[in-house]
């Protein structure tokens, strides 16, 4: 028995990095597993064959977390094929190490909208099939720069402490409907946004960090295989921090 057999999974930004590791963890607890990308298309394609060899039903959508009819459309087919989408893992992002005086405004929107308005817009796509069914789990991926205070970069903190009160405000609106909203602020990890991190900070970090190492994507993947269970059944609303004491 996995923790999550015959439950349906869409989890945003699955082709690389936490997403992927987030896919195949969900798969591996006996979830069927579709997500979405925006531009890798061989890693997407690889990932959907070895979540298939491991006996999971999967799918992959390339569509950006910004197209909302496009995600509409995913959505509807997901539903044709796997019934209601019982999990949203809202994952896709970006980062940008840039200093704020140097920032352009296209750079504050990207990072906004990918992070921010793509965890609304695919929120939104779900949450009529969640309400319909009176169950649901929604995880949204922030990160500590959003839920402490320390040196990254602005634009990147804003979006993921945005992310945080969205949760919040989120799960009080749909509880009524037996559906839960949390999110989830790792650390530094070994790879993705954190590759183009100057090693000063990286440093940095090592030295406050209780367990003295970065987290790897599969030890947050198995905190969110978790937090998407029935076994979490009671929390809603909250942040779990995930970074080895900072
Ligand atoms: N890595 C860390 O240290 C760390 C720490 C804390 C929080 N996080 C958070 O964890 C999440 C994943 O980060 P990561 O490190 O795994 O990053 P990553 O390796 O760069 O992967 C990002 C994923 O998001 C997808 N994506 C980007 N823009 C998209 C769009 N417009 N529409 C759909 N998908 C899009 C990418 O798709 P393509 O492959 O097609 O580009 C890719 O699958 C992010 O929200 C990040 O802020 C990461």
């Amino acid at each position: 028995m996995g923790l999550l057999d015959g439950r349906t999974a869409l989890v945003t930004g699955g082709s690389r990095g936490l997403g992927r590791a987030i896919c195949l963890a969900l798969a591996r607890e006996g979830a069927k597993v579709a997500f979405n990308y925006a531009r890798s298309d061989p890693e997407a394609g690889a990932l959907v064959e070895t979540l298939r060899q491991m006996g999971a039903e999967a799918w992959c959508f390339k569509v950006s977390v910004l197209d909302k009819p496009g995600l509409q459309g995913m959505v509807r087919d997901i539903e044709a094929r796997a019934g209601t989408i019982d999990i949203l893992v809202n994952n896709a992002g970006v980062g940008q190490v840039v200093p704020l005086a140097l920032m352009e405004e296209e750079d504050w929107d990207r990072m906004m909208n990918i992070n921010v308005k793509g965890a609304f817009l695919c929120s939104q796509a779900v949450l009529r099939g969640m309400i319909q069914q009176k169950r649901g789990r929604i995880l949204n991926i922030s990160s500590l720069a959003g839920v402490k205070m320390m040196q990254a970069p602005v634009h990147y903190s804003a979006a993921k402490a945005a992310l945080k009160g969205f949760t919040e405000a989120l799960a009080k609106e749909i509880g009524r409907y037996g559906i839960t909203v949390n999110c989830l602020a790792p650390g530094v990890l070994d790879d993705g946004v954190s590759g183009n991190l100057p090693p000063a900070k990286k440093d940095d970090y090592l030295r406050h960090c209780a367990l003295g190492r970065v987290g790897s994507f599969e030890e947050v993947a198995e905190m969110a295989a978790f937090l998407v269970s029935d076994r979490n059944s009671y929390m809603n609303g909250a942040t779990v921090v995930l970074d080895g004491a900072v």
